[in-house]
């Protein structure tokens, strides 16, 4: 049975958890619609807080923190999924919490995701829990090597993973990630990465915007090509993946899923993030209903409009302080769509902020064509994938 959508009224206030540049543009989106933001973060000047109504600064567990916080909001959602048990559940117990606290719990936890994207009906890289050595050699010898080897909570960006080349990276990878909960995965030899970010409102209506391609730099995005230059029958079978996940978990709000593509043409699913995603930045400025409105409106109850695209977009991350240094640059170029997130310090691997190109539809540049397109910021060592 779905539930009924009930509308949020203009200038109530939708609470956000987490205080990065996700929470920032959700915010910017949900002004646009008349609604005031509150955030909670533990940082005192957060890229969010700075374009939000309010700001409560506390640890996300802090009950103390929660309640104020919830006290003075209509709704709740989050740009940050890594909230504790305790603190999720404090939370649902005081205002209407989308998505919910058992979507987070999938998320926040790499062998329950892949356990539920599995039991959706999902293929995944093969992937097998490791809590010991022990365990860590057995699986190596079933699913072989190269492989995978991350946490099971709290990666990002490729943080807490490495890779096993071969039988020597075992115990050294052990040392480095262990004695914590871990999963191996089986190395996929990717053709390419793709993502799609589908919302679901709470009377199960779902919308999904194209399908794009993905290019890591470092394990930190730094490329997405919209749309993805893949067959549109790989295209069509993201898209409905995407869409089979989000409608197994009950979703109301935004999900966005990350999968390979292997050199077969086959879909595997990588990993969920229940909220707008770094991929679908893009959609602000190339879409009339960014990820952002789409998120909002998803979770104020709002009517979810198709996902349509206007324009084909390139958009490129500005990491650490080396990009950082190029902003007078992309200033001064034409056509760069410049977005930064008001971080004061440019730390290394750091996102600072992106920029978008705009295309005609047909009109994305090939291979050599995307450098070119993106002026100073495509002077960057070439893409490594
Ligand atoms: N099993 C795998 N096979 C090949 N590449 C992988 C695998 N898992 C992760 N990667 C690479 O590392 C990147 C980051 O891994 P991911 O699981 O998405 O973690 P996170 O984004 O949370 O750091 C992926 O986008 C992909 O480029
Ligand atoms: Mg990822």
């Amino acid at each position: 049975m779905t539930a009924e959508r009930v509308a949020l009224p203009p200038n109530s206030t939708i609470g956000i958890i987490g205080g990065g540049q996700l929470g920032r543009m959700s915010a910017m989106a949900a002004a646009r619609l008349g609604y005031r933001c509150h955030i909670l973060t533990p940082e005192a000047d957060s890229p969010a807080a700075q374009v939000s109504s309010a700001v409560t600064i506390g640890a996300y567990d802090d009950p103390v923190a929660i309640r104020a916080f919830a006290e003075a909001v209509d709704v709740i959602t989050f740009e940050f999924e890594n909230v504790s048990a305790a603190g999720l559940d404090l939370l649902a117990e005081l205002k209407p919490v989308h998505p919910s606290p058992a979507i987070l719990r999938v998320s926040q936890d790499r062998v329950v995701e892949k356990s539920f994207i599995n039991g959706a009906g999902a293929p995944s890289a093969p992937w097998a829990p490791v809590d010991t050595l022990a365990e860590l050699q057995e699986s190596v010898r079933d699913l072989g090597l190269p492989a995978v080897l991350k946490t099971t909570r709290l990666g990002y960006d490729g943080r807490g993973q490495a890779v096993l080349r071969d039988a020597e990276d075992v115990a050294a990878a052990w040392e480095r990630l262990g004695p914590k909960p871990l999963i191996l995965e089986g190395f996929v030899d990717f053709a390419c990465e793709l993502s799609v970010i589908v919302a679901r409102g709470a009377d199960g209506a779902m919308v999904a915007f194209d399908v794009v391609e993905n290019r890591h730099r470092n394990h930190v995005l730094d490329i997405t090509l919209a749309p993805a230059r893949v067959a549109s029958s790989v295209a069509e079978a993201a898209r409905l993946t995407a869409c089979r996940i989000a409608g197994a978990l009950r979703l109301v709000g935004l999900l966005a899923v990350e999968m390979f593509v292997d050199r077969d043409g086959h879909i595997l699913v990588n990993e969920l993030a229940p909220r707008p995603h770094n991929s679908g930045h893009w959609t602000i400025d190339a879409c009339p209903v960014s990820q952002f409105e789409m998120h909002i409106r998803a979770v104020a109850g709002l009517p979810l409009p198709p996902a349509w695209r206007h324009s084909d977009a390139v958009m490129k991350n500005m990491v650490g302080p080396e990009e950082m240094a190029l902003w007078p640059a992309v200033l001064a170029t034409p056509g760069l769509i410049p977005h930064l997130y008001g971080k004061a310090e440019a730390r290394a691997g750091r996102k600072m902020g992106h920029v978008t190109r705009l295309f005609g539809k047909g009109a994305l540049p090939g291979e050599f064509g995307v450098a070119a397109a993106l002026g100073p910021l495509g002077a960057a060592p070439p893409i490594s994938i």
